[in-house]
């Protein structure tokens, strides 16, 4: 796939399209959720941790790979076992359904980036997210009841996507994450400046970093850390082997995986600063605890940020804004990277071009999308959200680990990684977390989200979830026969 318009102008192109496919919604509203959620500030230790074992030996592990072999990872499996193009259909199927339920949380965004310039969601943002913007009908009936502000919304998105992702990676990708990452950073530098200024912002940035001790032995805080960085770093999406695959000769792959892996942790950690202190003005300014404030996703970004802008006076129609075209631009630059993912296999599978496969991602992807835009549709992109990343993706990078660790010789992705670097830090250490100590813990972390993750409370979450079980098991074999059948019959011409 290395061909001139295939290969990256320059290392900042590739940096910036790494950091934005890294920097992302996750980055914004989870962390500072996951953070205070577990333990305050000793659940740094877990995330140092997890850094490290996970997230810097997983970016490396798909640096190599995709510098290695590039191509994509249909192929690359495929070339160590053919059985194995089960397993990356199966990856390739699950990046596609986080892309599309991505996109719609980026179209709700769109709707708040218009709103906040004259503070639209009114008195009760609480009661105008639930029941003016998502209409929300959690019923077999709101499946079928039409929401059109969302369904508009991310049709634009998806055509945003398209726009960007149809061009080759130089005038597409490149041009747009050159602008957008260092514009991402900067106005994020602008909103956390800001709100450090805020009556009750020290109260914020106090709790942020009070530590809780005892927190520390207590499991699920460790692996919500492993979770976090996975979610973080999107590890085990093939972006990183998609776009290291695109990279010329004599980069230094772990220069770069330091960089990126430093800025995605830099940022969230940065970003959570300016969100615990505009909370902390919040708490101080009304007089709710704090423990009420902070909430998860989409609470934390359309209902509890939309009441803190209304008590903020003017300035809040300057900071809304920027602060939701934040949110847009890393949405944006994470979607477009899990689409380079999947549209390349399904340009090596099935001999498509760029456009073709973009576009016919985006068709099928806005069909998949249009699910979530329905009344019931948050219902069903939280079921979604939870098994894909719960449980199937976690299940794919155990594979990856499992693969390139025990069927594949993993000293020569030492010396590749080893290869453009005066420092040679990966050595048998690396070796043996792929081996031994990621697989483990991601199976713990496996078994102990499995639980958490099945719902049983009503009837609709559970035929839900049993039809994206389904899909999850069939459809990669499907793609697997037709994809076959497709190259047997291109090499019979
Ligand atoms: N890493 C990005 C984020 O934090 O938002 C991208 C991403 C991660 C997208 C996980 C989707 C996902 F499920």
């Amino acid at each position: 796939m290395s061909n001139e318009s295939n290969q990256w102008n320059s290392n900042f192109s590739f940096l910036m399209a790494m950091i934005g496919s890294a920097v992302g919604l996750g980055n914004i509203w989870r962390y500072p959720y996951v953070l205070y959620s577990n333990g305050g500030g000793s659940f740094m230790i877990p995330y140092i941790v997890a850094i490290v074992l996970l997230g810097l030996s997983g970016v490396l592990l798909e640096y190599a790979i995709g510098f290695k072999f590039k191509t994509s990872l249909l192929e690359i499996y495929g070339k160590i076992k053919t059985k194995f193009r089960v397993i990356a259909w199966f990856t390739v199927l699950i990046v596609f359904l986080i892309l599309s339920y991505y996109v719609c949380v980026v179209g709700w965004d769109l709707i708040y980036l218009i709103l906040s310039f004259f503070k639209g969601w009114g008195a009760d943002p609480n009661n105008y997210f639930v029941n003016s913007v998502l209409q929300n009908n959690p019923t077999a009936g709101g499946l079928v009841q039409f929401v059109p502000g969302v369904f508009f919304s991310c049709l634009v998105v998806w055509f945003f996507i398209w726009f960007i992702s149809h061009r080759n990676i130089n005038k597409g990708i490149s041009k747009f994450s050159n602008v957008a990452v260092p514009l991402l950073f900067i106005l994020v530098v602008v909103i956390v400046g800001f709100s450090l200024t805020l009556p009750g912002a020290s109260l914020g940035y106090t709790t942020m970093f009070t530590p809780e001790w005892g927190a520390l032995l207590n499991t699920d805080i460790w692996l919500a850390a492993f979770g976090q960085i996975i979610f973080s770093l999107s590890i085990g999406m093939a972006i990183a082997i998609t776009y290291s695959s695109y990279l010329g000769k004599g980069t230094n792959l772990t220069k770069n995986a330091g960089i990126v892996v430093a800025s995605n942790s830099g940022f969230e950690v940065f970003n959570a600063i300016g969100v615990f202190s505009i909370l902390g003005f919040m708490a101080v300014s009304t007089g709710v605890g704090f423990e009420n404030l902070i909430t998860e996703g989409t609470g934390l970004a359309f209902i509890a940020f939309p009441q803190v802008f209304n008590v903020m006076g003017g300035a809040a129609y300057i900071i809304g804004p920027v602060f939701f075209f934040c949110i847009l631009i890393a949405g944006l630059t994470s979607a477009i990277a899990l689409m380079e993912s999947v549209s390349a296999s399904l340009i090596t599978e099935f001999g498509f071009s760029r456009k073709r496969a973009v576009t016919i991602i985006c068709v099928i992807g806005f069909c998949v999308t249009a699910i979530f835009t329905t009344g019931a549709g948050s219902t069903v992109l939280g079921i979604f959200d939870k098994i894909l990343n719960n449980f199937a993706l976690i299940l794919a990078i155990i594979f990856e680990c499992v693969i390139f660790a025990w069927f594949y010789n993993i000293d020569k992705l030492i010396d590749v990684l080893n290869q453009n670097t005066s420092i040679r830090i990966v050595g048998k250490w690396w070796k043996y977390v792929i081996k031994f100590i990621l697989p483990i813990v991601l199976l713990v972390l496996w078994v102990s989200s499995l639980v958490s993750t099945l719902s049983f409370d009503d009837e609709l979450s559970l035929v839900i979830e049993l039809l994206l079980f389904a899909v999850l098991l069939i459809v990669p074999f499907l793609l697997n026969h037709f994809a076959k059948r497709k190259s047997s019959k291109a090499a019979e011409q």
